[in-house]
């Protein structure tokens, strides 16, 4: 009898205590997480939020700046997939989209348009076994992996015919520039292959029509209120919490000593962030399962450069350029160009693939550099920069078109800003279940409870979806996710 008072009266307490109290969340960053978070907990009431963001503005890794004639994205530029993407889903029946129609011509380092049925051919075998792979391969990289089978491809394919298997050698730095800028990684040895990704259905490749990843934004959030929510210039410096007492909130601590108390907190700083300041965001330091699932992922840089032309030297209904390095050119690139980063004497211009042509941006040429060079290849002067790829331009394309030099030009700066540190996660061999049962982007996202079962210090973000990780569309659900747990925890 005693035993059943004590536990209506528990009961009664609870549900009197959630039920009264309107709730407060601090959520750090005004990324697409925080603003789906923020969005969801006034959608169900839950009004006193406030969002700190470290730069000027909204969006984080969407940043879509205007550009030549229209907009072009530094960070997140195409909606990957249709089905059951929830950026999809929020503007499909509004003609937003559109098929991003990539290059299919290829040129040489020695300046020679390759012949375009062989680069059909080419294409053929680089698609059947990145990114479709041929089998699983489970105790790969995917830099081993793809030598392997793209190596046997090639000889089988061309082996007789020394010219053509000689091009075909040289496009693996073509695949793994591309490998490299999908997966992000330094290395594409550091890449698992059997990774928990699954890909949504549909076009992968859906680009804004000019207008920018922005645009999701302005769709999903339009009327939410939750623009009103962010603090801008905001940095957050630490975030103290107490497990062991109850119904104790979260202190976070800005750079310009600003306090905020809440009962929540959401963090969706990258990744990136989250690996740099690891000993002294949280205190006390997060519980070893969270450090170990932060250090477990990968979180890489590609840097995306953009050159405006005045006058364009292309024709007008081009795709852009893929460019294949001889492996004698690739190994004597920086003797060719030598200002700038460079790596086993291959200099930082070998470190992109080729050109597209921007959306509905008819004077604009874009690139993404990949690998390991990115960190240094972001701190080059503008100058160095605009003459090395008109080099690179004029080498491969010098004979086909009168190339000329950009007038203007700008570029993603990812891994020097401290509040992003880099672009976005991946998995690394580490991850693979066969050494780690659990998923590490699951790990970090189990919110901190306190001693009474409360859920207070929450992770959103990316790098917290056990398998949209390094999307928009990961990211956004994840902070729909953490919403909904506060939301279910007062209702
Ligand atoms: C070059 C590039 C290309 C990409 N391409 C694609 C693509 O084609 N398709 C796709 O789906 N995804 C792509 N992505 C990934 C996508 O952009 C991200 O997964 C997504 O935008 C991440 O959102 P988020 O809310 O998790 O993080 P963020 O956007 O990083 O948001 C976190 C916010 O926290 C802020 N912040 C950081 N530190 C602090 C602090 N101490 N105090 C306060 N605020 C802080 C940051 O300023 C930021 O605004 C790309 C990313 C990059 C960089
Ligand atoms: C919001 O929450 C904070 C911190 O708990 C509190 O000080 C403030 O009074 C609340 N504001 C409103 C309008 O309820
Ligand atoms: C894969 O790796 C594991 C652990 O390193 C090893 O035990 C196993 O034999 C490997 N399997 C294959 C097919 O190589
Ligand atoms: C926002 O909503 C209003 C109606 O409330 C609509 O007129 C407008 O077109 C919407 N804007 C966007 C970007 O969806
Ligand atoms: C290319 O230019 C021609 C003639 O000016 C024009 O009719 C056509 O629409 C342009 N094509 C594209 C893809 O811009
Ligand atoms: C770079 O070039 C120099 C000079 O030709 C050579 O001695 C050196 O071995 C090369 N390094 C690599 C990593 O290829
Ligand atoms: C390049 O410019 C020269 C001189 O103006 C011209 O004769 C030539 O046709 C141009 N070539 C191309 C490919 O446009």
């Amino acid at each position: 009898m005693k035993c059943l008072t004590t536990f209506a009266f528990l009961i009664s307490s609870v549900l009197l205590t959630n039920a009264t109290k309107t709730p407060s969340i601090v959520i750090i960053g005004a990324g697409t997480s925080g603003l789906s978070a923020g969005k969801k907990l006034l959608e169900n009431g839950i009004q006193n939020i406030t969002i700190l963001e470290a730069e000027s503005r909204i969006g984080g890794r969407i940043n879509s700046v205007y550009f030549g004639e229209n907009y072009v994205d530094l960070g997140a530029t195409n909606c990957h997939g249709e089905k059951g993407n929830i950026v999809y889903e929020t503007v499909k029946d509004l003609n937003l989209l559109g098929d991003t129609q990539y290059p299919k011509d290829f040129y040489y380092s020695s300046g020679v348009k390759v012949d375009s049925k062989f680069s059909e051919e080419l294409i053929k075998i680089m698609t059947s076994i990145y990114p479709n792979m041929v089998e699983p391969a489970k105790n790969m990289s995917l830099g081993d992996y793809v030598i392997k089978y793209y190596n046997k491809a090639i000889n089988e394919k061309f082996g007789s015919d020394k010219e053509k298997l000689n091009i075909a050698k040289g496009a693996i730095y073509f695949l793994e520039t591309v490998a490299l800028s999908d997966e992000n990684s330094p290395s594409w040895f550091d890449i698992t292959i059997d990774n928990d990704f699954i890909p949504n259905e549909g076009n992968t490749w859906l680009n804004w029509k000019g207008k920018g990843y922005k645009t999701f934004l302005e769709v999903f959030l339009n009327n939410s209120g939750v623009h009103e929510k962010v603090i801008f210039n905001k940095e957050v410096k630490k975030v103290s919490y107490d497990a062991s007492k109850k119904w104790q909130g979260v202190t976070v601590s800005c750079s310009d000593n600003t306090q905020y108390v809440a009962d929540h907190v959401i963090v969706t700083t990258s990744l990136g962030v989250l690996k740099e300041n690891l000993n002294n965001l949280f205190e006390p330091e997060l519980p070893s399962v969270k450090r170990k699932a932060i250090d477990r992922m990968g979180f890489g840089v590609i840097m995306t450069v953009a050159l405006h032309y005045e006058n364009p030297w292309w024709e007008n209904d081009s795709k852009g350029f893929n460019f294949i390095w001889s492996k004698e050119d690739l190994e004597n690139s920086v003797s060719e160009f030598s200002e700038g980063p460079h790596y086993n004497n291959r200099s930082w211009i070998t470190y992109i693939c080729g050109f597209v042509k921007a959306d509905l941006n008819p004077n604009v040429l874009i690139a993404w550099f990949s690998g390991n060079l990115v960190p240094e290849i972001e701190l080059i002067s503008d100058e160095t920069l605009s003459d090395g790829l008109t080099y690179l331009n004029k080498k491969f394309l010098g004979h086909a078109y009168n190339v000329t030099k950009p007038d203007k030009i700008i570029h993603s700066k990812w891994r020097a800003n401290p509040h992003f540190r880099g672009s976005y996660s991946f998995q690394k061999p580490e991850a693979e279940k066969r050494d780690n049962p659990t998923n590490a982007e699951e790990d970090l996202a189990v919110p901190i409870k306190n001693v009474d079962g409360r859920p207070f210090v929450h992770f959103a973000g990316e790098a917290t979806h056990a398998y949209y990780f390094s999307t928009v569309q990961g990211a956004t659900e994840s902070g729909l996710r953490e919403a909904g747990i506060i939301k279910k925890y007062y209702s």
